[in-house]
């Protein structure tokens, strides 16, 4: 019998082994993307363990986000996941900067954050707020602490803008060859962006963060930028599968997919993309990526017409960096049926 016992805690302490542990990093709006690689990780137990939310400023500002996310939780009923915010603005673009942005170069596509009051924080639609709080501001010791505890272990899934990422880098630079890998979605290559003309938003929202990140020593940075995002589109016809199952989740779901962005109820021909969800995919089923590349990779951070912009990196005067594998290409399919699969459970 205690053979048995011995035997089944080996065999569990195997299997936890054998899960990646994984910090999430993220600038949530109601649901959206990021709401979407929220369950999709947590419905995957036997693969990965969320230890932890750090909450970043980027779709909304912080204290909004952290509120989506317990809101998540609280549905969910995850109550052992602790959130913690952060950098309370980027390091150095601000509202003023976006603004006039706009009237020098063109109208934004998205301002993200930078629209709205950072003191404003309300519920979801129909709830009220959660009961649970943020832990305030320690979201960066709360990064260094969990790489340190795990060297080598630790996946960041970075789907914001990177401001907590780069300050716990500059706080600790030791830390940048003690995590495993970073994926994250920003950034894009070849095609055009989605804030400015010329640069995706995370990486827009705060350019001198994502610099540090491409330009550290990490030793797998894993990119889905706006590249590989454009080639996973979500249609009526894909909302109108998610939302035929009725849950707490698929409720949410359709709250934020079918009135906000894309807004499906409004518009049935619109379109959307998946964005941060193809992030949480990969550490699901990296399979359903079929093509990539290796780049080193820099983003501008000279404020005019293409401040955050992915740029080649001039490898000369950055020799440590690490490069970048870019996504490209993936199985919309095999993509589709894991992210249907984990946001209809009814758990
Ligand atoms: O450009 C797409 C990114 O911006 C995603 O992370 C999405 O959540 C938005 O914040
Ligand atoms: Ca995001």
């Amino acid at each position: 019998m205690l053979r048995l016992a011995a035997g089944i805690l080996l065999a569990t302490a195997l299997w936890a082994a054998g899960r990646d542990t994984v910090l999430f990093d993220t600038d949530s709006g109601l649901f959206g993307d990021d709401g979407a690689a929220l369950v999709m990780l947590l419905r995957s137990p036997a693969q990965v363990t969320v230890a932890g939310i750090t909450v970043v400023p980027g779709n909304v500002w912080a204290a909004q986000g952290a509120e989506y996310m317990l809101h998540i939780l609280d549905l969910l009923q995850r109550p052992q996941i602790q959130v913690y915010t952060g950098a309370r603005t980027p390091l150095v673009h601000t509202a003023a900067m976006a603004h006039e942005a706009g009237r020098r170069w063109g109208k934004l596509e998205f301002m993200g954050a930078f629209a709205d009051n950072p003191a404003d924080v309300k519920p979801a639609p129909g709830a009220k707020l959660s009961l649970r709080r943020p832990h305030h501001e320690g979201a960066v010791e709360f990064l260094i602490s969990e790489i340190e505890r795990h060297p080598g272990e630790v996946t960041i899934l970075a789907i914001g803008p990177m401001t907590n990422i780069a300050l716990a880098l500059r706080l600790r630079p030791e830390i940048e060859t003690r995590i495993k890998r970073i994926v994250f979605m920003g950034g894009n290559v070849q095609v055009a962006g989605n804030a400015s003309a010329s640069a995706e938003f995370n990486f827009w929202f705060d350019p001198e963060a994502a610099r540090i990140v491409l330009r550290s020593r990490i030793p797998q940075k894993l990119m889905f930028g706006l590249d590989i995002c454009h080639t996973a589109v979500l249609r009526k016809a894909e909302f109108d599968r998610i939302v035929a199952v009725r849950t707490p989740i698929t409720d949410l779901f359709r709250e934020d997919l079918g009135n906000r962005y894309p807004g499906f109820l409004k518009h049935p021909e619109a379109t959307g993309y998946m964005w941060d969800s193809l992030a949480a995919a990969y550490l699901l089923d990296p399979g359903f990526v079929t093509k990539s590349e290796t780049r080193y990779l820099d983003v501008l951070t000279v404020w005019g017409r293409f401040y955050g912009s992915t740029v080649p990196l001039d490898r000369r005067s950055v020799p440590d960096a690490t490069p970048v594998t870019v996504m490209q290409e993936l199985n919309f399919k095999r993509l589709f049926g894991l992210y249907h699969d984990r946001l209809t459970r009814q758990d």
